[in-house]
């Protein structure tokens, strides 16, 4: 029983390896949701006493789940249950989770428009003419040939300097992110500002890295970058400078001024999410704040925008200060498949890459002004915000409607996201309400979505 830490759980401990019994018991009291994220464990000393067993025993069984990332060890905060495990809750029989028929959430499910002749035409020439050097386990930094053409491709599309030796290949934002905290850590950063509005699994990625992520308020003119000169100890700021995620305003152009020189005043570094920078509207995308001050900027882009999520393939621009930490970060065995960084790399320098984009910002073009027009006309208060940009929209909503709204959504066979569901847990909550419901234009099938957008149109105020 753990009972001092108030937590109450059954362990079993059975036979003579304690050590593996203990662990695997924990594990799996953290696998089934019996332990819930957070929750604090008995510090070892006690609970050597409770079983019974050698302190050591529990010191290198908590050791043992923190590297397998099912628990946190904080200084003074004691062992807790990591956030990022989901407990693995039986379902309820008769409950099967309904699919939405018309899934606008981002992060959909699908993604029916991966371009899958080019594509394996490019697996097909890039398999073929690989040497025999490019099947054993390769450079955990990259392939050179993906390095060389992205580096290529990111300097002529978003203006981003890039030689190909500060490039690393990742297995997605996510991931780089995760090394990037690491390798700041080591440089003796552990707080990373990020924007109040933003995926809660990279506060996650940041977090299960013991940094700290204090908000930083966002608006019309993107983050308030002018917060950084208050919170002494952000050594770095995680932004999505071309297209604020989820809101979809541009950092104006005297924040991007103002977070370089933030940067270069303080020795800070800005951690640039450029997710969809390829997809603008109404005019050439804004060039990436990296291209401006390549010294103080790790730029990190996906394809899992421009082509899809399931490459699970991305890439991080390293200032050269920071390449040593972070190839040590990544270690000597995190390689990405090079089968697949071969087959981007014969993407992009075919023109593969630049045809598919330029195809997809024509139907999300289209796309996004049939959102617009479905949603102009409507209550006031309810209207498309943000720039004509990205793969998703959002549309703002009377104050005090969103909850309604969502559930008017479910009820309609409709998935969409609340803007709610971004804000940082710890933002200010005197901040005005942003009662808004944030729609995915991109994932579904051309023949789906009419019969989504007139969904939408059956749920909004
Ligand atoms: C803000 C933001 N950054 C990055 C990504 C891409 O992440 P990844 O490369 O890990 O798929 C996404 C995808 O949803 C995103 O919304």
């Amino acid at each position: 029983m753990l009972a001092k830490a108030g937590v109450d759980l059954h362990l079993e401990l059975h036979g003579t390896r304690l050590r593996a019994g203990l662990t695997g018991a924990l594990r799996e009291a953290v696998r089934s949701g019996r332990l819930a994220p957070g929750t604090r464990l008995p510090a070892t000393r006690a609970l050597a006493e409770d079983l019974g067993i050698a302190r050591s025993t529990v010191t290198e069984c908590y050791e043992e789940l923190v590297a397998e990332g099912w628990l946190n060890a904080r200084r003074g905060s004691g062992t807790r249950v990591a956030d990022r495990v989901q407990p693995r809750r039986p379902k309820p029989a008769d409950d099967p989770a309904p699919r939405p028929q018309h899934d606008l959430e981002p992060g959909a499910a699908g993604y029916a428009d991966f371009p899958r002749a080019p594509w394996l035409a490019s697996a097909k020439r890039a398999v073929g003419a690989a040497p025999h050097t490019a099947f054993g386990y390769g450079d955990p930094l990259g392939r050179i040939e993906l390095r060389t053409a992205l580096s290529e491709y990111l300097n002529r599309v978003r203006g981003v300097y890039a030689d190909p030796a500060h490039l690393v290949i990742t297995s997605g934002v996510h991931h780089g992110l995760g090394i990037a905290a690491r390798a700041l850590r080591t440089e003796g950063i552990d707080t990373i500002a990020v924007e109040a509005f933003g995926l809660d699994i990279y506060r996650a990625v940041l977090h299960d890295e013991n940094v700290d992520i204090p908000p930083l308020m966002v608006d019309t003119r993107g983050a308030r970058v002018s917060d950084l000169g208050d919170m002494v100890e952000a050594g770095a700021a995680l932004l999505t400078p071309a297209h604020q995620f989820p809101t979809g305003y541009a950092l104006a152009p005297e924040r991007r001024a103002h977070v370089l020189e933030w940067a270069r005043r303080t020795g800070g570094v800005v951690l640039e999410d450029d997710y969809d920078g390829e997809f603008r509207y109404d005019r050439r995308p804004i060039g990436a704040l990296q291209g401006l001050d390549p010294d103080h900027v790790v730029y990190f882009g996906t394809a899992s925008k421009s082509i899809a999520p399931a490459l699970r393939l991305a890439w991080m621009v390293v200032p050269e200060r920071l390449l040593p930490a972070v190839a040590h970060a990544k270690g000597r065995v995190d390689t990405v498949s090079i089968l697949d960084q071969l087959t981007l790399s014969d993407f992009i320098r075919t023109g593969a890459f630049d045809r598919h984009v330029r195809a997809r910002r024509l139907v999300y073009r289209r796309r996004r002004d049939e959102l617009a027009a479905a949603v102009a006309g409507r209550t006031t208060g309810v209207r498309l915000v943000g720039m004509a940009a990205g793969l998703q929209a959002v549309v703002s909503l009377p104050a005090g409607t969103e909850a309604r709204v969502l559930g008017a959504a479910s009820r309609h066979g409709l998935a969409v996201a609340g803007l709610s569901e971004f804000l940082h847990p710890a933002a200010d909550p005197e901040w005005p309400s942003h009662d808004a419901i944030v729609v995915n234009f991109a994932s579904i099938s051309d023949s789906a979505w009419p019969r989504a957008v007139a969904a939408l149109r059956g749920i909004l105020p």
